[in-house]
């Protein structure tokens, strides 16, 4: 009744931006991403009979309050699968986040209690099958299953059963490279479903957005496909700035961008300016992730390292999907 998984987090070069369901985590728009080596979230679990309530270590450190119950929750959901409702669970997660980068990710958290839960209760789900209940502990995580590219095909059924990520390319068809990019201050942040919610009930903007999906999805597919990496980090950078223009039409209005983030901005402006072809995307903080070829690796940390506001530069390749200890 115990076992370890181990799963990396992914970052969306097609953003998944708003839930037509909340409880379900369904969402509005089909989304695509690069699962990454660098970031990872290994988990064991061990149901154990005789136990009352749940236990979660994270980093060694016992996890109460929200986190707690949201870990609880999705296990909820393992045990009904299982019929097991009574049967409680010792959850140990350890994160392989580089220290204070603040990319601590709810996908690769997802994706490994998804597998370690499963496989440790008994029960033997294909990738399908785990990628969709993966997708009801947090939406992004439904896309850490696969490594390489994947895309969760956002489906149209009420009960969310055609809802989950399909592989697109393995790690190996392409070697783009990911730089995460560490600001040195942060600021308050909206949590990503709340900015959703807020996004999609308020921003006159929202309907733009849903409208371009089908047709950037079809060009980054094929840019990935005939690996042409300026059609692939432009039309994810400008899928990454229409996401974040809907939130500055929200009412109240908001914005994930810090100062820094700008600076990260333009320097990557910059750099293609000066014939190093590098592209961006930013999720629901300030951080900023940079697309670029292994061949411009050592300048694109250079000019990087070098912005006003950056404490650090992680580099990181395509990653694996799933993997059991
Ligand atoms: O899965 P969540 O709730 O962490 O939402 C992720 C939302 C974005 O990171 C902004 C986009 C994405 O597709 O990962």
């Amino acid at each position: 009744m115990k076992a370890t998984a181990k799963a990396h987090t992914n970052i969306a070069l097609i953003k998944y931006w708003g839930k037509r369901d909340e409880r379900l985590i369904l969402p509005t728009n089909s989304s695509l991403s690069l699962t990454l080596d660098g970031f990872s979230t290994t988990t064991t679990v061990a149901f154990q009979e005789g136990l009352s309530e749940d236990q979660f270590m994270l980093d060694n450190q016992l996890v109460e309050g929200e986190a707690f119950r949201r870990v609880t929750k999705f296990l909820d959901l393992i045990r009904q699968l299982a019929g097991k409702e009574q049967l409680y669970a010792k959850v140990n997660s350890i994160n392989d986040v580089p220290t204070a980068a603040g990319f601590a990710s709810s996908a690769s958290g997802f994706a490994a209690l998804a597998a370690a839960g499963t496989k440790a209760i008994g029960l033997d789900l294909d990738d399908q099958a785990l990628s969709r209940l993966t997708r009801q502990g947090s939406g992004s995580a439904c896309r850490s299953i696969y490594g390489g590219f994947a895309e969760w095909e956002m489906g149209e059924q009420a009960d969310g059963s055609d809802s989950f990520a399909v592989p697109i390319a393995p790690a190996r068809h392409w070697d783009v490279r990911v730089a995460a990019v560490v600001l040195s201050s942060t600021m308050k942040k909206v949590s990503s479903r709340a900015g959703m919610k807020r996004t999609v009930e308020t921003s006159p903007f929202y309907s733009g957005w849903i409208d371009s999906i089908p047709n950037d999805l079809k060009q980054i597919k094929e840019a990935i496909e005939g690996k042409d990496f300026e059609k692939a980090g432009s039309i994810a950078e400008a899928n990454c700035l229409k996401m974040h223009a809907t939130t500055l039409a929200a009412n109240p209005p908001f914005t994930y961008w810090h100062d820094t983030t700008m600076r990260v901005m333009h320097a990557i402006q910059d750099m293609r300016a000066d014939g190093i072809p590098a592209y961006f995307t930013i999720d629901a903080g300030p951080n900023v992730k940079v697309l670029y070829l292994p061949e411009d690796e050592a300048r694109v940390k250079q000019r990087l390292s070098e912005i006003s506001g950056v404490s650090g530069v992680i580099l990181s390749k395509p990653g694996q999907g799933i993997s059991y200890l």
